[in-house]
């Protein structure tokens, strides 16, 4: 089929809306609450389109592309239109940015400056209110705002929120859903209860404005980086570099990446491929002596990776009889810190409470363990907000590759891993006649656990990620654009 989009011919597929059309062909639609695959809601009423001259505008996400359709997407009277729907939107926001922690990469914002809102129609000006309606109105407002900082890893406050209702459909375990009805529906958690999830991210990195945000204060981070007294210790997951490409933005490999740490005040910049080598050969170590009892009930063989700390808490959450088949070693990270703070310290001669050691994390669900070792766990997110804060965001600093640590990491260790190369790196090391797996994502994880409980299925070696595609997608990564 064919549709004409200002007027050229494009083809469309049977179940194309018109916004699958014109993102597939580059054509720029401004969208707020549609994103990628995910269910749409049409409720932004950003993506307005005419169809067929009639001066009829309909949300391009929602409306179907017919074959012969005419559509505008650009005119006064859709651009008219979006900016009302927009500054309604923003009405709510304004003179909020600065204490957001989406400050800068919020999608509202972004697009209320391309749309120069500036005047508030919908606001009432000084004078048209008496102090009394204006308490009252405020009281109001007040009284629908959630503050949710209980979680460890996600923070919520629905002031930010513009219903866009992305959380509600990229959630994994259905922690977000609606409040309320008719008018005053809102999106939040059950009853509005502190979140209870698997801490996974996927909302923060899908919430286009501060509605939703990382835990944690960076703050304190920056006082440790700006401490001569104390040496800063960077370890950089390598799955982290297109991300950070994304918030600094004159990063364009890992060198940068580490001469941008350097330059906020990393002494020493680490690659963690180092502790994913250990922790895999600490896996095949622990795996190894159960492939001789291959017929040992599943109930007693340890065969599902604690790689992922969301999917160990899906599987306490969903399958706690499979709580105890998780491999039991530290993670890569903690492996990392310990041997910074121990043996490095002692080898350098330094005392390891003047070393701090900060990850830089793809994935949010990190945030959740408890180390002594790392003293931050900062999401690239957050990295881009210290470098915004310390204004070195757009400067490229020239950098050597990571610092060389201990002693040397196997080469193939030292790519990007987390979406099925942990099974593929451990398959290498234990070889022989293993079963290997790999599940990415809550549905296959879900599919993987249940089949091996109805014994369709045998693993010896499970790799579980909550994120799809492994740590490359993880929550800690810049927002989902
Ligand atoms: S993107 Fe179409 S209504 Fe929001």
């Amino acid at each position: 089929m064919q549709i004409k989009i200002n007027g050229k011919k494009y083809s469309a597929k049977e179940k194309d809306t018109v916004l699958d059309v014109c993102r597939r062909e580059g054509i720029r639609i401004p969208t707020l609450c549609s994103h990628g695959k995910l269910k749409r809601e049409a409720v932004c009423r950003l993506c307005l389109v005419e169809i067929d001259k009639s001066g009829r505008l309909v949300t391009s996400c929602a409306t179907k592309a017919v074959d012969g359709m005419k559509v505008e997407t650009e005119n006064e009277n859709i651009q008219k239109a979006r900016a009302i729907n927009l500054e309604l939107l923003w009405a709510d926001h304004a003179g909020k940015c600065f204490q957001c922690k989406k400050n800068r990469r919020c999608e509202l914002q972004t697009l209320a400056e391309e749309y120069k809102i500036e005047n508030f129609h919908f606001v009432p000006r000084k004078g048209e209110m008496t102090s009394g309606e204006e308490n009252e109105l405020l009281l109001d407002n007040w009284s629908r705002v959630v503050v949710d900082r209980e979680n460890p890893v996600i923070e919520r406050d629905s002031q930010y929120c513009v219903e866009c209702r992305r959380c509600i459909n990229i959630c994994p375990v259905s922690s977000y859903g609606f409040n309320h009805r008719s008018g005053d529906v809102v999106v939040g958690t059950p009853y509005n209860q502190p979140l209870d999830c698997i801490f996974c991210g996927a909302c923060v990195t899908h919430c286009p404005t501060g509605a939703l945000a990382d835990q944690g204060d960076i703050q304190k981070v920056i006082t440790d980086l700006d401490d001569t007294n104390i040496l800063s210790v960077a370890i950089v997951d390598p799955v982290v570099l297109k991300s950070a490409m994304q918030e600094l933005l004159e990063v364009k490999n890992m060198e940068n990446l580490a001469g941008n740490l350097r330059a906020l005040g990393c002494e020493k910049v680490f690659d963690l491929s180092w502790g994913f080598q250990k922790y895999v050969e600490a896996v095949a170590e622990e795996i190894h002596p159960h492939h001789a009892r291959k017929k040992t009930p599943v109930r007693q063989r340890k065969f599902i990776s604690s790689f992922c700390p969301s999917a160990a808490l899906y599987i306490q959450k969903y399958f706690p009889e499979l709580i105890k088949n998780i491999i039991d070693v530290k993670r890569p990270e903690e492996l990392m810190a310990e041997a910074v703070k121990w043996e490095y310290a002692k080898r350098e001669k330094i005392d390891p409470k003047n070393i701090r050691v900060i990850l830089i994390s793809s994935c949010a669900a990190r945030k959740k363990l408890k180390s002594n070792a790392i003293d931050h766990i900062v999401t690239v997110r957050e990295l881009g907000r210290i470098a915004r804060e310390k204004k070195t965001e757009n400067i490229r600093f020239k950098g050597s590759a990571a610092d060389k640590f201990l002693d040397e990491t196997d080469a193939e260790y030292a790519t990007t891993y987390g979406y099925g190369n942990l099974s593929a790196m451990t398959a290498k090391k234990i070889k022989g006649d293993f079963s290997i797996g790999a599940a990415n994502g809550v549905l296959e994880i879900k599919n993987a656990l249940s089949a091996e409980l109805k014994r369709e299925k045998h693993y010896d070696f499970l790799e579980v990620m909550v994120c799809p595609r492994g740590c490359e997608r993880g929550g800690g990564q810049s927002a989902e654009i």
